[in-house]
């Protein structure tokens, strides 16, 4: 597997996850065995702006909040404005090993500016603004793209098509559309499809929680990595587990290895945290306690402690206590 001239060690990454991939938890990550790992969506409007309003600086520490230790990493940079997408192109390219592009986020505040999943229904814009990403940088280019916008308008092939003709360097494929929402299953068969036509690396995104899944990913769509979101965020050493995929069979549930530890990972990212993050913020530090306990026992009592918790030691108590 190879995107451009960038080689990662192997063919587990991290996907975009907003409000989660912080820079500790995308270190953890790495940590715990991914080979390459995507920050969540930056907005390069939002970007470009707080860059003018302040520094270029200011605008990388809140954005990406670079870490020696945080590497290889992917930016995903979403919009429509080209000169805004050139300059954050421009001013991030010595920040990270690739780039991505996002064409899948369902979200009002993105759609609005007619970026994200709206350009899968416009793909003519879509493909003005590759062309101009693809002149302003030599950077390894990914794409995410997510089926179509609708299941009467599944174009994600045709799309793909396209890219692979304008210089794009991997497809990411979330296979629902952007109404399906997490209803259903991804659709893998669609990710075989795409994998079938075009010669660049595809990346299958969706639905893989444990080895087991990733051995049939494979092994149903020849795709040629597999990106984690929500079973990262439960569980970031997936990526530890996922070293013996090809020895996986059925049996094989998330929490059912010794390499799995999640009170570890949690008391290990709040570590970082404290370290790295410009900001102490209570409230999304019982998120990750939150996504941490959710295989425990007892799920329900628990979760309402770690909601009704007070403060950090309450908190980190209760996660210390957890039984899995
Ligand atoms: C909390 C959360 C935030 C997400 N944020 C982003 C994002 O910023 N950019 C993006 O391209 N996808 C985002 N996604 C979608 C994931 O990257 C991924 O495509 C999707 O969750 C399917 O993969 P999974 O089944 O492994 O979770 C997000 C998903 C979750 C659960």
């Amino acid at each position: 597997m190879q995107i451009r001239d960038f080689k990662p060690k192997n063919q587990f990454f991290l996907a975009p996850m907003e409000a989660v991939n912080c820079t500790s938890f995308r270190i953890l990550c790495l940590r715990r065995g991914a080979g390459l790992v995507y920050t969540d969506l930056i907005d390069a409007d939002e970007f470009t702006q707080f860059a003018k309003e302040t520094s270029v600086l200011d605008a990388i520490k809140k954005f990406v909040n670079p870490n020696s230790e945080d590497q290889p990493l992917a930016i995903q940079l979403a919009g429509a404005k080209i000169e805004n997408l050139v300059f954050a192109i421009k001013e991030l390219e010595n920040y990270c090993e690739v780039f991505d592009f996002n064409v899948g986020c369902p979200l009002g505040k993105v759609l609005g500016k007619k970026a994200g999943c709206y350009l899968m229904k416009h793909p003519d814009n879509l493909y003005k603004i590759i062309s101009e990403i693809r002149k302003t940088t030599n950077k390894p280019l990914s794409v995410k793209l997510r089926s179509g916008w609708d299941e009467k308008s599944i174009n994600a092939v045709e799309v793909a098509v396209e890219l692979e003709k304008l210089g794009v360097d991997t497809i990411i494929l979330h296979a629902r559309t952007k109404e399906q929402g997490y209803q259903k299953k991804s659709d893998w068969n669609l990710v075989k499809k795409l994998k079938s036509i075009v010669k660049i690396p595809v990346i299958l995104s969706g639905d893989v929680f444990n080895s087991y899944d990733a051995k049939i990913a494979f092994e149903k769509t020849g795709c040629d990595a597999i990106i984690i979101g929500r079973g990262a965020k439960v569980n970031p050493s997936i990526f530890s587990q996922l070293k013996s995929f090809q020895k996986a069979s059925k049996k094989d549930k998330v929490y059912c290895k010794n390499e799995v530890n999640p009170v570890k990972d949690f008391l290990e990212w709040l570590k970082l945290y404290r370290k790295i993050e410009r900001r102490n913020n209570f409230s999304e530090i019982k998120d990750h306690a939150l996504w941490t306990s959710t295989e425990c026992k007892n799920n329900k009592e628990v979760k309402q402690s770690i909601v009704n918790s007070k403060g950090e030691e309450e908190l980190i108590k209760i996660v210390k206590e957890l039984k899995f």
